[in-house]
């Protein structure tokens, strides 16, 4: 079979290879998927190049997201159940940016015939994030407003229409001036342009809130950590709550202390592999159910860049982190 490998970490560009491999064969409470797309998210790069929290097991396919059909069973109930479906891929060792893939039974979800390969193959990750940090975590109330970092991100337009559908309110933070007015479209409530090369704390403070009020913001989202994080503290309020889930920038975030204790705010961390190993089967049927929903009626769709084909990952993993790309851009493993 044809499918993306690295021997060791680095740059996606210069690491990765497609090659020729032997087809995986499922062990007991395995399956073998036929992989029909998969996309690049950020969550593949940061293991490329070895700073996940994952390790790598060399020679490593990539790729923890995607959607196939189930070719056969390695002798479990389920995998003998869903062979010949469509089904989500949920690989927790990456392995999907092939023509097959092994993954445990219990990673797989059956997908509705609602949605398109491309929305199936973006399913999970962003979705059910989207959902899970504003509704089930943060459990933002009507009306109030959310902060959030990176908004230009497929994530991030995903918030803000779940925003409109919910009824919270969204001011959203970019680095550039070009995705200002997709987010307006998308129906932010406010838009601030924030580079911390540019700009420091005390600026962006001034604008949010000018935006929210006084009393700064209740909740906030960070995917981007470093100076934008620290900003985006100086702007909480009392008894605020923020969320780290991601670390785009690279940096440690330079905190102050008494921001934190003076207003009685706190930050926690957010990983979706860990807070989904602790829900029950009945809290991840309800939001498969959920999820299929609202994408399907675009409130968490992902909008698709381009598709690429295996043997041209190098363009796709440039293409993922090209400002001027937008979308998610999928890999097409047929
Ligand atoms: N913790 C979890 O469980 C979890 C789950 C899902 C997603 N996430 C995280 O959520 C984030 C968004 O994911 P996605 O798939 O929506 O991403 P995406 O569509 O690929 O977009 C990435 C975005 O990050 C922005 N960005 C990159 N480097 C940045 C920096 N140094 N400072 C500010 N912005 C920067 C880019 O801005 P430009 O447009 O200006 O280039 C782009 O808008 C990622 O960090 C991802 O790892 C975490």
């Amino acid at each position: 079979m044809q499918c993306v490998v690295f021997d060791a970490p680095g740059e996606p560009a210069d690491v990765l290879q497609c090659r020729q491999g032997q087809v995986p064969v499922p062990d007991s409470g395995q399956v073998l998927v036929r992989m029909t797309a998969s996309p690049v998210n950020p969550s593949d790069l940061t293991f490329i190049r070895g700073v996940y929290g994952i390790a790598p097991q060399y020679p490593q396919v990539p790729g923890f997201e995607g959607v196939g059909v189930v070719e056969a069973s390695g002798g479990g109930l389920r995998g003998r159940l869903f062979r010949g479906r469509r089904v989500v891929v949920m690989n927790p060792s990456g392995g999907n940016w092939a023509e097959y893939a092994v993954v445990p039974e219990t990673r797989v979800i059956p997908v509705s015939s609602v949605l398109s390969d491309e929305q199936a193959a973006t399913f999970f990750v962003n979705p059910a994030t989207a959902w899970i940090l504003t509704r089930e975590v943060l459990r933002i109330p009507q009306g109030q407003w959310l902060l959030q970092t990176a908004a230009g991100s497929a994530l991030g337009h995903m918030i803000v229409r779940l925003g409109r559908h919910c009824g919270f309110r969204t001011l959203c933070i970019v680095r550039r001036e070009e995705s200002v007015e997709s987010l307006r479209q998308a129906g932010a409530d406010a838009v601030i342009v924030f580079d911390p090369d540019h700009a420091d704390a005390a600026e962006l403070r001034e604008q949010v809130l000018a935006a929210v009020g006084e009393d700064g913001v209740r909740y906030a989202i960070d995917p981007v950590s470093g100076r934008t994080a620290a900003a985006v503290i100086e702007c909480l309020g009392s008894g605020a709550r923020m969320l780290l889930f991601g670390s785009l920038s690279n940096e440690p975030i330079p905190l102050v202390s008494r921001q934190l204790m003076q207003k009685d705010a706190s930050v926690s961390g957010f990983w979706l592999g860990n807070y989904m190993m602790h829900r029950s089967l009945l809290f991840r049927l309800r939001l498969v159910r959920r999820l299929t929903g609202l994408i399907r009626d675009g409130v968490l769709h992902t909008d698709i860049a381009r598709t690429y084909a295996l043997t041209e990952v190098t363009s796709a993993v440039r293409a993922a982190e090209d400002s001027a790309v937008t979308g998610k851009v999928l890999l097409s493993c047929r």
